[in-house]
């Protein structure tokens, strides 16, 4: 579904104000999992691009690291949390089946005036959250909207399973999202879906098809599963085509993005997306090598440093993009 706006007309658009991050303190390395299982520092490097992962102590919940990264967002905003009107949690290792982890944040933040629900797209949710986000602002529903991905994937990995666990790591983002009048912000955004591919990544147990028991437990069926070489295909060219279409709804070509900004999975999927759109990697920003794929945190950790570190400036044109279990995957143009 792709919502582009109209080129040349006086209309609201929503425009990112401001953003936080937040990775735990813990530092999981390479070599701490070949001491852990039968892998290796040189293949997780050469198949993945990763190096370490940040991991979350045993107290720790998705909340509890939504909080840090939004409290971030809101002081460099210069917000105090009672003027947030809606909080969007991107999250799939929400802290309870319920109530939502929003729902924990708000209290955390004070965010009295505020409503809260969670969405859950996987890698792809903070850019569906931003998605939501976007057209509340446009339709006037909501003002000031804090848009939050925040995954504690190690939690529910199987740390003996070496296909998956060097993968993930954990860690939050949040962005406050408001509506302006100038020639910037979200140019358009596309999110799509496709349900027939949901055995490629998935966890099967704990929910109403295998609620969790002794049985699924036992079978190890509150972790993820991944068929990763299959996702990997089938990424690459769903992120190609999200991010031909969402800069072929605006009329613009490849070259006249300032840098590529997307979710941080595997550096062969990166490379492959960038080689497609035929963008130097000086134009793509990377930075799973510290922190290997935080699922729906991964954008808004990736964007935050990117400004931080002078890679965004005023007036650039940013594309993000995103893919993951569902299958999900997304893409945002914006005018930074
Ligand atoms: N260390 C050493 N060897 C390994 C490891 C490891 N950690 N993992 C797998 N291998 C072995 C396999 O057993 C296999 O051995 P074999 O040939 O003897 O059978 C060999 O390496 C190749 O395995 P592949 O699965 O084909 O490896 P591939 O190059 O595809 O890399 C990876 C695997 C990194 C998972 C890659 O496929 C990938 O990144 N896929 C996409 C993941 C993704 O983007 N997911 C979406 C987001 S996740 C979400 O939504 C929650």
């Amino acid at each position: 579904m792709t919502f582009p706006n109209t080129k040349g007309c006086l209309l609201v658009r929503s425009r990112i104000i401001s953003i936080g991050s937040y990775l735990p303190e813990r530092v999981l390395s390479n070599y701490d999992l070949e001491e852990m299982l039968d892998t290796s520092d040189e293949w997780i490097i050469e198949r993945t691009g990763i190096r370490e992962r940040r991991i979350a102590d045993e107290s720790q919940a998705a909340s509890d690291l939504a909080f840090e990264a939004s409290k971030i967002a809101l002081e460099r905003a210069g917000l105090n949390a009672e003027e947030i009107d809606l909080i969007i949690v991107a999250t799939v290792t929400g802290d309870m089946p319920f109530p939502s982890t929003a729902c924990f944040l708000q209290n955390r933040l004070g965010a009295s005036r505020a409503v809260g629900f969670d969405i859950n797209a996987t890698c792809s949710g903070f850019l569906y959250a931003l998605y939501i986000a976007d057209g509340f602002i446009r339709s006037a529903m909501h003002r000031k909207i804090l848009v939050v991905g925040a995954d504690v994937l190690s939690k529910f990995t199987d740390w003996k399973d070496r296909t998956t666990c060097v993968i993930f790591g954990d860690g939050a983002g949040a962005a406050i999202v408001e509506s302006t009048s100038e020639d910037r912000g979200i140019l358009s955004m596309s999110i799509n879906s496709d349900g027939s591919m949901w055995e490629l990544i998935n966890i099967p147990g704990g929910g109403s098809r295998n609620p969790a028991s002794a049985d699924t437990l036992k079978k190890g069926m509150h972790n993820i599963r991944m068929k990763g070489n299959e996702t990997f295909k089938v990424a690459v060219r769903t992120l190609e085509d999200a991010a031909l279409k969402t800069l072929a709804d605006n009329n613009m070509d490849p070259s006249q993005l300032s840098l590529l900004v997307p979710h941080q999975a595997n550096l062969r999927i990166i490379q492959a997306t960038a080689d497609r759109l035929n963008l130097p990697m000086e134009k793509v920003f990377v930075n799973l090598e510290r922190y290997g794929n935080t699922s729906a945190a991964s954008i808004p950790i990736a964007l935050d440093e990117a400004l931080t570190s002078g890679r965004i400036k005023d007036g650039d044109y940013i594309l993000l993009e995103a893919f993951g279990g569902g299958l999900t995957w997304a893409s945002a143009l914006i005018k930074w």
